[in-house]
């Protein structure tokens, strides 16, 4: 009867990726399956979107399982390498780096490979996490230029708040980001490949497109803007996340279930007991009230989160044991769930535990 199982769909995910060729019709596509592809499995997503022009992770060992894995597509580092071994690696399985702080640059200089390797020149419009500053980035791009085993170079950043309507801070990073490509263009340094824009700039800072965007949480379905649903968007959920009812308690009005007896029924109930906690990926900190849907019905989370099983309030809705129980997904979006839980969706898709049983629809 445990069945709390991770349904993910191939379809949804082409569908998303359409979405975001729609949005941005002139960019290539730089599809991002770091962190297990955000928890839908990596290889899977990777395998799944052939169609994409590439792929993006966070560090080396995403990118050669990977490889190991049989994509063959560009694959971009976006923390970069940190070490000779890491550098020697990259090169030999033909990787993309970003290269955002001076050791990198000097490792790529050092570099006794031939090469070439395609590099990333990231740069710290106002992010203030990972990059050069734009003046410190005009001598590392020549420095880039100059090594011997370096291929494409390109120009990249990340916006702070491009999922806020407006933001002064995104038309300033924008702005420095542009201004820099013309510095380097006197320079008669262009055209170099760019790249701006995660999910919410590919939905609202057309300006930012560039020649590659960088989408993440649209691929799977989830809104990057606290506002705006992702059905809205025109996106489908990819992951839903299911489990059953186990039991079904009555409880009389006065009644509190569950640890810490943090829920307490105003009036006569029934309480479903569903087979999925905390220990499963559900967030502990979902507050009571949170949607579930069972049966097709919404119907409230009634306290506390338990390692294996979660309580919700059936009232009167038709339920039975083994009744199939959704947390988010089809038919409810985990952006709604992760709003009553504190977090965003993001969180919750790269949360779900390995005892959770994964099937492709
Ligand atoms: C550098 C970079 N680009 C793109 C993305 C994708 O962002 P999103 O999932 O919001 O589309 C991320 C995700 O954190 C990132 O770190």
């Amino acid at each position: 009867m445990r069945e709390a199982r991770l349904g993910i769909s191939p379809s949804a995910l082409h569908h998303n990726l359409r979405r975001v060729r729609e949005a941005a019709p002139y960019a290539r596509v730089l599809a991002m399956v770091k962190a297990d592809g955000y928890g839908h499995g990596a290889r899977l997503v990777a395998e799944t979107l052939a169609e994409a022009d590439g792929f993006g992770v966070a560090y080396l060992d995403e990118a050669l399982a990977l490889r190991a894995a049989g994509i063959r597509q560009p694959i971009t580092v976006l923390e970069g390498v940190f070490t000779d071994m890491e550098m020697f690696e990259a090169v030999r399985q033909g990787l993309a780096l970003v290269i955002h702080q001076e050791p990198q640059l000097a490792l790529l200089e050092g570099c006794r490979l031939t090469g070439p390797v395609d590099v990333w020149l990231k740069v710290d419009t106002g992010m203030h996490r990972l990059g050069f500053s734009p003046e410190a980035a005009i001598s590392a791009y020549r420095r880039l230029r100059a090594a011997r085993i370096t291929g494409n170079i390109g120009l990249m950043t990340h916006f702070a708040t491009a999922d806020e309507f407006g933001s002064a801070l995104t038309e300033t990073q924008i702005g420095r980001f542009r201004g820099l490509q013309q510095v380097l263009s006197k320079g008669g340094d262009l055209p170099l490949a760019d790249s701006l824009a995660n999910s919410a700039a590919i939905l609202a800072w057309p300006a930012a497109h560039g020649n590659w965007v960088r989408p993440g949480i649209m691929l799977y379905g989830g809104s990057p803007f606290a506002d705006r649903t992702a059905e809205e968007l025109g996106l489908r959920p990819v992951m839903t996340l299911s489990s059953r009812l186990i039991a079904i308690r009555e409880l009389r009005a006065g009644e509190s279930v569950g640890y810490g007896a943090a829920w307490t029924a105003e009036r006569d109930t029934r309480i479903g007991v569903i087979a999925i906690g905390y220990g499963d990926g559900y967030p502990r900190h979902a507050r009571s009230g949170t949607p579930v849907l069972v049966n097709g019905r919404l119907v409230p989370l009634a306290g506390r989160v338990s390692m294996d099983m979660i309580t919700v309030d059936l009232g009167n809705a038709p339920a039975a044991i083994g009744d199939t129980c959704v947390l988010w997904g089809e038919g409810l979006p985990a952006d709604l769930v992760a709003a009553h839980a504190g977090t965003i969706s993001y969180e919750l898709f790269c949360k779900v535990t390995a005892r959770v049983r994964r099937d492709v629809w």
